[in-house]
């Protein structure tokens, strides 16, 4: 049922966190229908192997790797840079990268880890390639949120702190405010032909997600994880389907599970709130104002 026979050749399609999970497998269905691909994400090692395998498996040799480390701006930034020199588009662009059981420390820049990989990151890296995937429009934006979102809260004034959140609720705020990010994003670009929506994977078999985790709630959750959840090659369907399915061109600010539309937070229609997130966080990832492509678009 979640398939699309859709072909992307001549699309550029990027995917972070794509060398290993449910990245992976979107990246290797993404490859095979003929998109240039893009996986990025920290170890060049893995990303090697990734890209490889995906290059093997799917006879397309237009598949490439760039470092990405999420919980670095500057890297986001060399990423970003790299990608608006390099390319002449960017037709999809995926945040799927992620992590979970991160320690609650400070980055570099001064903001929570947990924020920053899952949510700060990618905010940055869409913001900075935002012109190039307007003027690749039609293009789409699909950002992982988990079902964590629906406990998650957005507090402003702690939203970086450290040792104020448990695991978990950072973790969930992390996913929520990943979810509001994408419901301005429909706001703002509707009338571009930027699509963005999120996708929750429910519970994924087999990734890499619990590594960070003490060994014995690693070996507990990957017990009922292996039981209750999807097999990864399903999500890469998934994923896949929403970057790639002709259906969705026009479809935006939904939220996807199990590859159909599916009940979203209740915040997303809070425009106050999506609004007053769009300005924290460009604050929170220190926009430069030759970044600040907005102040001369509007
Ligand atoms: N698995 C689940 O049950 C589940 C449930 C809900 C939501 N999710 C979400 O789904 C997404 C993918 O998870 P997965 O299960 O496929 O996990 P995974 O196998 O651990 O894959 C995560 C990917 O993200 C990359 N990554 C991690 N930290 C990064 C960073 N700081 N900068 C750049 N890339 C980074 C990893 O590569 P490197 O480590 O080499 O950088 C890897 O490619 C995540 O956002 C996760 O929160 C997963």
């Amino acid at each position: 049922m979640c398939e699309t026979s859709a072909r992307m050749d001549g699309k550029v399609v990027i995917i972070t966190g794509g060398s290993t999970g449910m990245g992976y497998e979107a990246a290797k269905v993404i490859a095979k229908k003929g998109a240039k691909v893009i996986i990025a994400s920290r170890n060049e090692a893995k990303l090697i192997k990734a890209r490889n395998r995906i290059e093997q498996i799917t006879g397309n040799k237009n598949v490439s790797y760039k470092l990405l480390d999420l919980a670095s701006l500057d890297s986001v930034r060399s990423f970003a840079n790299d990608t608006l020199n390099m390319e002449e588009r960017v037709d999809v662009l995926i945040n799927n990268a992620g992590a979970v059981g991160l320690p609650d420390k400070l980055t570099a820049d001064g903001l929570n880890l947990t924020m920053q990989v899952n949510y700060f990151g990618a905010f940055l890296l869409t913001y900075l390639l935002l012109p190039l995937l307007k003027s690749s429009a039609p293009s789409r934006i699909i950002n992982t949120s988990a079902s964590s979102m629906y406990i998650g809260h957005i507090d402003f004034d702690h939203w970086n702190d450290v040792e104020y959140y448990t695991s978990v609720e950072v973790l969930a705020n992390s996913k929520l405010a990943m979810t509001l990010f994408t419901a301005e994003l429909d706001e703002r670009f509707r009338n571009s032909d930027i699509t963005a929506n999120t996708i929750d994977p429910f519970l994924v078999r087999d990734t890499n997600v619990l590594n960070n985790l003490p060994s014995l709630t690693k070996n507990i959750s990957q017990l009922f994880l292996n039981v209750v959840g999807q097999p990864k090659e399903d999500v890469g369907k998934q994923i896949a389907i929403l970057a790639a399915d002709p259906s969705l061109e026009t479809v935006s600010g939904k939220h996807f599970k199990f590859c159909q539309k599916w009940i979203n937070h209740w915040l997303v229609s809070d425009r106050k709130l999506t609004k007053e997130l769009w300005d924290q966080s460009k604050i929170a990832v220190k926009l430069s104002s030759d970044e600040d492509w907005e102040a001369y678009d509007y």
